[in-house]
């Protein structure tokens, strides 16, 4: 990507971007940060710093939608930027869904770029400096395609490595399809240069990212071909693959097959369930039933024992009842998840499930959802219970928030791991390192132990 015309305006200039919602917008974010460092930009290290302030939205929930106008209204209390003019830019999915109608509600807002037009976000805002107008781009654009930006990786040792972009799942609650179009797979072959580059690089994990990793291929190639895929990318010696998310309707036996037996790809699965209820399920489209799931775990499980089963959970769901609602209850205990992101079901404009009625009281959901918490803390605290007394290999990510003389990194497993740093070790000197750890105590959300041996 030609940076040159940009850099005159650009260059020199501060930029800050805060993320919210998935990793799909974390790496767009990478993406645009490395735009920008192309440029020649320089990273602040807060809004009140920076000439350029970027928010990556997210619309997938009500609370999320709103945090972005209180974000937009407190740089307007900033101190002046220290190029003496500041441009906000809004990208991600809340800019593809409102486009020129977000102009309305957030007024110093001057460039708002949709999900499909991120590589044109150096353009708008040069422009925005240059005229001080304000600029929009939400158009589908295949001629400038994100996967040619450069890149700005937040770590060294990880990286996102989107395989596809879009759904076409259009599970009646969700939003997504909306802002991120249709299925749309990346090559294989650009897919594996980029995998073979980022372990030139020293990347030791990638996770695979799409919102259904299980039908990557199909528009391009006619069938889906992740097993493919995940077997190809665990040739190119990057030593852990991850990926997310994967759609149980379709996770193909040849796929776990593939997960079994390439070496690299790592014992843990992200299965979003959403409800444990065939009723509900059918309601939310989601074309599998309660016993599809279990018969699905059951494979899992009986191919790779031991592993990590983690879920997407939503309560609330339009017309769910006590009976609905216990069955997600008794199937999350008989998974046993080492952990899920639970959600109240938030209504989204333009999604069928919105126009569904719902007489059930916040007050009856949220007492639901309380009880879905506590289920999965017993079910996260009984699975890690199984690395008691065992070694596991912790890819190290720097040192505990509370203790700097506490390392945490990774289990296989995806298991939040601490362990104390031997004396004269400093974190940072570990990060990206792997090294083995014997698990001493087993807590609901993380494990701890003992450094054994040398980290490598
Ligand atoms: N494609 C992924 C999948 O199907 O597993 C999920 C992507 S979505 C960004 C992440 C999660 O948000 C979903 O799995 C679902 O649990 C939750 N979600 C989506 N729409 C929601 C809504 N309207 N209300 C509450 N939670 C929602
Ligand atoms: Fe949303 Fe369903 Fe697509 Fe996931 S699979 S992004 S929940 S529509
Ligand atoms: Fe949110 Fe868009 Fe991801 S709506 S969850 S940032 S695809």
């Amino acid at each position: 990507m030609d940076t040159t015309e940009l850099r005159p305006v650009l260059a020199g200039k501060t930029y800050f971007i805060r993320t919210f919602g998935c990793q799909m917008n974390l790496h767009d974010s990478e993406r645009v940060a490395g735009l920008l460092d192309a440029c020649g930009c320089l990273e602040a290290a807060d809004p009140a710093g920076a000439d350029i302030v970027v928010f990556m939205t997210c619309c997938v929930r009500e609370a999320a939608d709103q945090r972005l106008y209180g974000q937009c209204n407190s740089c307007k209390s900033l101190s002046p930027a220290p190029s003496g003019k500041r441009v906000i830019a809004v990208g991600g999915c809340i800019a593809q869904r409102d486009g020129e109608g977000l102009l309305a509600n957030v007024d110093n807002v001057n460039v708002i770029f949709g999900t499909h037009a991120i590589a044109h976000v150096g353009e708008l805002i040069a422009q925005a400096f240059e005229d001080g107008g304000r600029h929009i781009s939400i158009a589908e654009d295949d001629a400038l395609s994100a996967v040619d930006m450069p890149w700005h990786r937040e770590t060294v040792y990880h990286a996102w490595v989107p395989i596809m972009t879009g759904c076409n799942n259009f599970c009646s609650y969700c939003i997504v399809p909306y802002v991120r179009g249709r299925e749309k797979s990346r090559s294989m072959e650009e897919v594996i240069d980029e995998v073979n580059g980022l372990v030139r690089a020293g990347v030791r994990e990638v996770t695979l990212l799409g919102q259904n990793v299980n039908s990557y291929g199909r528009d391009r190639y006619g069938a889906p071909r992740f097993a493919e895929l995940l077997r190809k990318v665990g040739e190119t010696g990057i030593e852990r693959i991850r990926f997310t998310s994967s759609h149980p309707k379709d996770l193909l036996p040849e796929t776990i097959d593939a997960m079994a037996e390439v070496p690299a790809v790592m014992p843990h699965l992200h299965l979003a369930v959403q409800s444990g209820s065939s009723r509900i399920l059918k309601l939310m489209n989601r074309k599998y039933t309660r016993e599809d799931y279990l018969g699905l775990v059951d494979r899992v499980r009986e191919r790779i024992p031991g592993i990590a089963l983690t879920t997407d959970i939503i309560v609330g769901f339009p017309g769910e009842t006590e009976e609905d609602f216990e069955e997600t209850l008794s199937l999350a205990r008989t998974v046993g998840y080492a952990q899920a992101f639970t959600f109240i079901y938030s209504r989204r404009e333009g999604t069928p499930a919105a126009k569904i009625e719902d007489p059930t009281p916040h007050e009856v959901i949220q007492e639901r959802f309380d009880r879905l918490v506590k289920v999965i803390e017993d079910t996260a605290h009984a699975f890690n219970q199984g690395e008691l007394d065992t070694v596991v290999p912790v890819l190290v990510e720097g040192a505990s928030k509370k203790n700097d003389r506490i390392l945490q990194g990774k289990s296989p497993k995806n298991q939040t791991v601490h362990a104390p740093l031997p004396a004269g070790v400093d974190a940072q000197d570990w990060v990206g390192k792997i090294v083995d750890v014997h698990v001493d105590r087993a807590r609901t959300w993380y494990l701890s132990g003992t450094v054994v041996g040398a980290p490598r």
